[in-house]
């Protein structure tokens, strides 16, 4: 019989922040599991292990708290069934700006927007990874949207100028929405609420029945958005991470 690691390596992770990084496998906590975690991360010479805790179950919560492990993001996931999206009929243009596909000379504009817009993200909550590497993951993520990891990705413009981006992914019948950022200028002028719509017709034309979206549960700006397009919270989970040692200032 195939035993299952306690955890397994962020080998991507790790070689971006340079730092070994870790994941517990499982999202539930038992005492057994608990010792079997601490060898893994010895034997691996963790620095930091991440644990996407059920929210649920009180037990665990307990078990990562007393063991060294610090919340750093509720993972709200919100779903919304493409018929329920279509039913209410409202696409919402503003006033101002438009929304298109992007082209490849947006990517610098976007990924300037990038480094600053998701500082409500789990790696800047931690407290220690360096800001620096923080907007350069973000900045990174969009770049790598762009170029074709995802399927498509949508840029708001306001006077001619690229002021935000959502991507989407598709597989088979399921949408899963990547990365959204709105530049701060354009915040709460609708065009967020606007790209989300257009957003949600591409996956409409692409047959795809049901979208998923993850953000974090102190980002009300998000949860708002994605509510005003009839997004529904499907799951709540707690990520937390350990650092071995301890840390205590933005040295990552
Ligand atoms: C989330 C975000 C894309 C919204 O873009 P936006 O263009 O400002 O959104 P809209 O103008 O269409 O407004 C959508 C809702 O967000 C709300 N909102 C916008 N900024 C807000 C803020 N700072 N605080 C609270 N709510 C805010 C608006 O009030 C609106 O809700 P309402 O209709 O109930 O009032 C933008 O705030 C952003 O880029 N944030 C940083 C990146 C991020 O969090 N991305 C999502 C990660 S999943």
């Amino acid at each position: 019989m195939q035993t299952i690691e306690p955890c397994q390596l962020l080998e991507w992770d790790s070689q971006f922040f340079g730092r070994n990084i870790g994941r517990v496998t499982e999202h539930r906590l038992e005492p057994q599991n608990m010792a079997a975690i601490n060898v893994w991360c010895t034997d691996h010479l963790i620095d930091c292990l991440y644990f996407l805790a059920d929210s649920d179950h009180a037990d665990t919560i307990r078990l990562a708290e007393d063991n060294g492990f610090r919340l750093v993001d509720m993972r709200v996931t919100l779903q919304c069934r493409i018929a329920d999206w279509q039913a209410r009929a409202v696409n919402g243009r503003p006033s101002e700006g438009c929304v298109r596909p992007v082209i490849p000379s947006d990517v610098l504009t976007l990924q300037a927007i990038a480094r600053k817009s998701h500082t409500d993200s789990r790696f800047y909550f931690d407290g220690c990874f360096s800001l620096e590497r923080c907007g350069a993951l973000y900045e990174l993520w969009i770049k790598r949207s762009c170029e074709g990891h995802a399927d498509h990705v949508l840029v708001a413009e306001l006077n001619g100028q690229p002021v935000g981006y959502f991507s989407c992914h598709r597989q088979g019948a399921q949408g899963q929405v990547g990365l959204v950022g709105m530049s701060e200028e354009a915040h709460g002028k609708g065009m967020g609420q606007y790209l989300t719509h257009q957003a949600m017709q591409w996956f409409a034309d692409q047959s795809v029945e049901s979208v998923e979206v993850v953000t974090q549960g102190r980002n009300i700006a998000a949860q708002r958005l994605y509510q005003r397009c009839g997004f529904l919270v499907r799951s709540v989970q707690l990520w937390y991470h350990k650092w071995m040692p301890n840390c205590t200032s933005r040295e990552i």
